[in-house]
């Protein structure tokens, strides 16, 4: 199966799963990336069925918004039932890398909010150590370079995302060449600098549920 025909079927069994969920008023969290829009355009089949959305960028809410979905800002939406997203890696303990599409905070607070977090993602996501894909910050722009001393510090080769402007107006710093090997304790570390907005570790609020798309199938994980 190519990448596409993975992501596609992660997504549809997500689309079964949150299915499941479904009552007169949830609302579900939608993530961004190619893994996520696989994952809107199945919501486009119930639309009629779907009370509404919160969306992790500006680009996903776009999406939403011409299937004919709404989209809700966060802080009318109350509850949500069910956050899906993709991850740029996923270790076995389901703690992501996410924010190669630059939404990393928004992502990081609907997953905070929301009562479960299903992750979406074909096997090449899957790394027995976290790191090798660079780690991206949100970071204030007055601060970057500030930022990036710092990052040099934690061991990392931080890297401005040249022309890379966040839905919040924030730069993105990608730090090379880490080996992750106790993720709740650097993502806490990184939120500790002065600047930094948000990292992509995803390891304090892991995913709840994983549904990784491989050539022998799609499997469920649960941490
Ligand atoms: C967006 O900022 C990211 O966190 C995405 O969830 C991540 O990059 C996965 O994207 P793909 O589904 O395109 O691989």
């Amino acid at each position: 199966m190519t990448q596409d025909e993975l992501k596609r079927a992660v997504a549809a069994t997500a689309f079964e799963y949150v299915e499941t969920l479904l009552e007169d008023d949830t609302i579900i969290g939608v993530g961004t990336g190619s893994t996520a829009n696989f994952f809107i355009a199945e919501l486009g089949k119930i639309k009629h069925r779907i009370a509404g959305t919160v969306a992790s960028s500006d680009e996903s809410a776009r999406r939403l918004k011409e299937l004919g979905i709404p989209v809700y800002d966060l802080n009318s939406a109350g509850a949500i039932a069910v956050y899906v997203d993709g991850a740029d890696e996923t270790n076995k303990h389901l703690q992501l890398i996410k924010g190669g599409g630059a939404a990393l905070t928004r992502e990081k607070i609907i997953a905070a909010v929301a009562e479960e977090f299903v992750c979406i993602a074909d096997e090449s996501k899957m790394v027995g150590v976290l790191g090798k894909f660079p780690l991206p910050i949100e970071v204030i722009p007055m601060a970057r370079s500030h930022v990036a001393r710092q990052l040099v510090l934690l061991g990392g080769d931080p890297v401005y995302r040249e022309g890379c402007v966040t839905d919040n107006g924030n730069h993105i710093v990608d730090i090379y060449n880490l080996e992750i090997l106790d993720p709740r304790d650097l993502e806490q570390k990184i939120n500790q600098i002065t600047g930094v907005v948000s990292n992509g570790l995803f390891a304090v609020r892991a995913a709840d549920r994983l549904i990784l798309g491989t050539d022998s199938g799609v499997k469920t994980y649960l941490p």
